[in-house]
């Protein structure tokens, strides 16, 4: 079945050009002006707005078990809400309890994934150190299609590594040309404020924030990123929020180390004025680690955006309904930690980034979609509309606007982080893998439609960064 995007101006990371896309099964067959249809294609009107590559979400924690609960957007609602939104790919996380098998692990989460009605990957967590976490790493590699794997600094007593397993992992990833993914707060610290706070008798949401302030991730980036560099190995940290970080970031990459940062769309529109709410359960909403922080972080964050400090964009999409949250309702440190948005990045980053001057539509394609795809080896596959290309594409309609509200939005969960925003900037038409899934309004996916994508290791010059830094072939001393 083919389908011709016709009218529209092809928006790449690299270039804009006026031209129709031809779609064949789910590979993009032609870029061109004026393609004439082929017999029974179905034609999509593109006229006057962009056709993109589809947004690719680094960064997802579908159906997660986390604090006692489980996040509510399974794989099926959660691809369906990111294709709503543009997104037609997710990259969530497989996260084993600590001691347990990560091969294990990666089969429970393909299973749970087997509903997703857009591709999906996974990085695999590192929960602690041994020999068979040694090994494991290699055979997620080699047979699983893993090149990245993620890394706890916070959550103390559940999911924290400590450097000592931070040296060995990223060592181990580079020896195998994979990527480690860091979540960078100093875990010990936010334990020893959260009992302070606790004990001084301030147990409601604001303290969450006031629990883990801006040098809780610097300090962990700095240690991270100072760890990469003995070992000269590239590394990805998530979820950066604060200026301090996105500083470290752009420290590390001026002198030469390979170091990437994600930002999400929450932090980069929403502060900490959400934990001032007086009504409990909308300040519970919010809470998400690292937490929102004071509004000029967010010109930080924009800044690394724009000056390529920071690579791509994500929603760390983590949602728990009202009921899951009063958990914490006596204790702060009990509200699962997570907030949504894999619908609304799209729009969110159009409005707030392409609607205000800061990025172009090209950079917009780029920290949406291009930089991940490169950063995680599956481009050109994905993150770019060209021959050969997965038919994963979005027609982006520059002018219309919508107001983002948890009655019209496509997730389970119960709020919107961002509800009442007015945005310009949407997706009106939806392809993913060549199905036409999101049109005008209408959300036709089909349950288990997506596929697993395999993301190959980084050939051998990537492994060579440790070696060119003298780190890796060490030479003891002859002596007589
Ligand atoms: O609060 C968050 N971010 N929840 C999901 C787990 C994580 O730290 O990414
Ligand atoms: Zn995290
Ligand atoms: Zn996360």
């Amino acid at each position: 079945m083919s389908v011709l995007v016709q009218g529209g101006t092809v928006v790449n990371a690299d270039i804009s050009v006026r031209a129709d896309v031809l779609i064949d099964g789910d590979k993009i067959m032609q870029v061109a002006p004026d393609i004439s249809p082929p017999t029974g294609a179905k034609i999509v009107d593109a006229g006057g707005m962009l056709v993109m590559p589809g947004g690719i979400d680094p960064h997802t924690h579908m159906e997660l078990m986390f604090m006692g609960q489980v996040a509510v957007d399974d794989f099926f609602t959660g691809t369906g809400a990111g294709l709503a939104g543009g997104t037609t790919m997710i990259i969530d996380f497989a996260i084993p309890a600590p001691g347990a098998s990560m091969v294990e692990c990666w089969k429970d989460w393909s299973v749970k994934a087997e509903k997703a009605a857009a591709d999906y990957s996974f990085h695999v967590a590192v929960t602690s150190w041994s020999d068979k976490v040694h090994e494991e790493m290699g055979i997620l590699t080699r047979d699983y299609g893993v090149n990245s794997f993620k890394h706890f600094m916070a959550y103390k007593g559940a999911l924290m590594v400590d450097d000592g397993v931070l040296l060995h992992s990223i060592g181990r990833a580079l020896e195998l040309g994979a990527i480690c993914n860091i979540h960078a707060e100093n875990g010990d610290a936010v334990f020893h404020m959260q009992q302070k706070l606790l004990a001084s008798g301030i147990a409601g949401p604001e303290a969450h924030a006031l629990s883990r302030p801006p040098g809780v991730e610097g300090e962990a980036a700095q240690r991270v990123i100072a760890i990469a560099g003995l070992l000269g190995a590239p590394i990805y940290i998530v979820h950066v929020s604060t200026q301090e970080a996105t500083e470290a970031i752009a420290r590390a990459r001026a002198t030469g180390q390979r170091v990437y940062g994600e930002v999400l769309a929450q932090h980069l529109v929403l502060d900490e004025s959400v934990y001032q709410s007086k009504h409990w359960a909308t300040a519970a909403a919010y809470v998400m680690s690292p937490p929102f922080r004071a509004k000029h972080h967010q010109q930080a964050l924009w800044a690394g955006l724009v000056s390529g400090a920071l690579q791509t964009t994500a929603t760390d999409h983590c949602v728990f309904c009202a009921p899951q949250k009063a958990m914490g309702r006596q204790d702060f440190t009990k509200i699962p930690n997570g907030t949504g948005g894999i619908e609304d990045r799209l729009s969110i980053l159009w409005h707030h980034g392409v609607g205000t001057g800061r990025i172009t539509p090209n950079e917009f394609v780029r920290i949406t979609s291009t930089n991940t795809a490169q950063i995680f080896n599956i481009f050109p596959r994905k993150g770019l509309i060209a021959p050969g290309s997965d038919a994963d594409v979005v027609v982006w309609d520059a002018h219309a606007s919508r107001t983002i509200s948890v009655k019209t939005h496509h997730s389970q969960v119960d709020f919107n982080v961002y509800e009442g925003m007015e945005v310009t900037g949407l997706a009106r038409h939806t392809i993913s893998r060549g199905n036409l899934v999101w049109t005008d309004g209408d959300l036709r996916t089909v349950r288990g439609a997506g596929r697993y994508v395999e993301r190959p290791v980084f050939p051998a010059p990537f492994r060579a960064i440790g070696i060119a830094n003298g780190l890796a072939a060490p030479k003891a001393v002859t002596r007589p």
